[in-house]
């Protein structure tokens, strides 16, 4: 049986991941500080397979305790979510950014060298295209980024280029996740935000739930069909899948190889409040106030290439997202 770590694996999208792959019949074995997430959702994952993983507490800039992985479990490859993603938060504390997300990941790359296992897929994200020049965006789109969490990001897109060009012999897919949203159809697991939600779709479902007053509708002013921003939202679910699509890639892989994993589809911040207030059942409430410094007005998937190569699509539509978010809101409504 292959053994895979995944760091950040009690997060939103590495939990719901370590579903997929346990479901496929790998071993997982996690790493995770928990500074943004907690144990209880390894039990659930635990609950929704009935299989069980391989947990470490720690953080991935300990280089002992990963020497101490990698000499104890025979990992196959790695999946490294393990992060800060707050772009607010990134420009507030930058060092904070670059020390972990920077110094975290050349500390994994380190040790993975040292025991030669040298297959990874690295999180990456849409931010790295910055404010796109077209949509839908294509891998070899320009790269741009305007906050310090972009920048670790594409740092460390340039840092696994570099050392794929020094070495063949690793074999390195880089993710870009456009909007994560949804949650597991069990209700059990889902995005468990620990103060009030910076994204969109968990705010949504905090005011329906009747936690926050109304929804903040950040500018009416772009350049989209109903003047608020489109992006192009996708089910945790199929990112799950979408991770386990290139894990089964990665044997085979020539180079490294860069992969978009989105719908393909935009949607406003207008029509996705209208297809909550669907699944909902009442209308949520909201006012438009001022742009949110730093935001575009669309950026969405051209999703073709991971189609053609990894044989992946996305499954879900948007209200299925919109249902199995509010499912889980409703179970949990203060999260884990
Ligand atoms: P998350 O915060 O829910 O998960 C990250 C996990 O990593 C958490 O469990 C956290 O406790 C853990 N962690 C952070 N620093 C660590 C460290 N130094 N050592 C060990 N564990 C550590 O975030 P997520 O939404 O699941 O995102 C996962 C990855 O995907 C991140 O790298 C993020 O930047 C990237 N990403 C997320 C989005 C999004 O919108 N959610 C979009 C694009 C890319
Ligand atoms: N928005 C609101 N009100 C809110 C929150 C968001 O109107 O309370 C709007 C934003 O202006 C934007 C859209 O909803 O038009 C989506 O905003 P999110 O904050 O949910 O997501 P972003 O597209 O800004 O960014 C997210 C992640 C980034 C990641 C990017 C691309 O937060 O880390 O997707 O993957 F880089």
């Amino acid at each position: 049986m292959k053994k895979i770590l995944i760091t950040g694996g009690c997060g939103y999208i590495g939990s719901h991941t370590c579903i997929a792959l346990l479901e496929a019949g790998y071993d997982v074995v996690v790493i995770d500080n928990l500074i943004n997430s907690r144990k209880k959702s390894l039990e659930a994952i635990e609950t929704v397979t009935g299989k069980s993983l391989t947990f470490y507490q720690g953080d991935i800039r300990d280089k002992e305790l990963l020497e101490n992985i990698f000499k104890q479990e025979q990992i196959e490859a790695v999946i490294h979510f393990a992060g800060l993603k707050a772009v607010g938060e990134s420009v507030e504390i930058p060092l904070e950014y670059y020390q972990n997300n920077v110094a975290g990941t050349l500390t994994l790359l380190e040790v993975m060298r040292q025991y030669n296992c040298k297959k990874i897929i690295f999180s990456s994200s849409a931010t790295v295209y910055g404010d796109p020049e077209i949509n839908p965006i294509p891998e070899d789109a320009k790269l741009s980024v305007t906050n310090p969490y972009g920048r670790t990001k594409l740092m460390l897109e340039n840092i696994l280029r570099d050392l794929y060009h020094s070495d063949q012999t690793w074999k390195i897919t880089l993710l870009r996740y456009f909007n994560p949203i949804g949650a597991h159809q069990s209700g059990l697991l889902g995005e468990s935000p620990q103060d009030i939600p910076n994204n969109l779709l968990p705010y949504i479902t905090q005011v329906a739930i009747g936690q926050l007053p109304y929804i903040r509708v950040f500018g009416q002013d772009y350049p989209t069909k109903d003047g608020t921003g489109v992006r192009d939202y996708i089910h945790v679910m199929d990112l799950a899948t979408g991770h386990l699509a290139a894990l089964e890639h990665l044997e085979n892989q020539q180079s490294l190889e860069v992969y978009n994993l989105g719908t393909g589809q935009g949607y406003s911040v207008l029509e996705l409040i209208q297809m909550m207030s669907e699944v909902v059942g009442h209308p949520i409430p909201y006012k438009v106030l001022e742009r949110r410094p730093g935001d575009i007005a669309t950026c969405f998937a051209n999703a073709t290439k991971a189609e053609q190569e990894l044989g992946w699509k996305a499954q879900f539509d948007i209200k299925d997202m919109c249902r199995d978010s509010w499912r889980w809101q409703q179970n949990y409504p203060k999260g884990f």
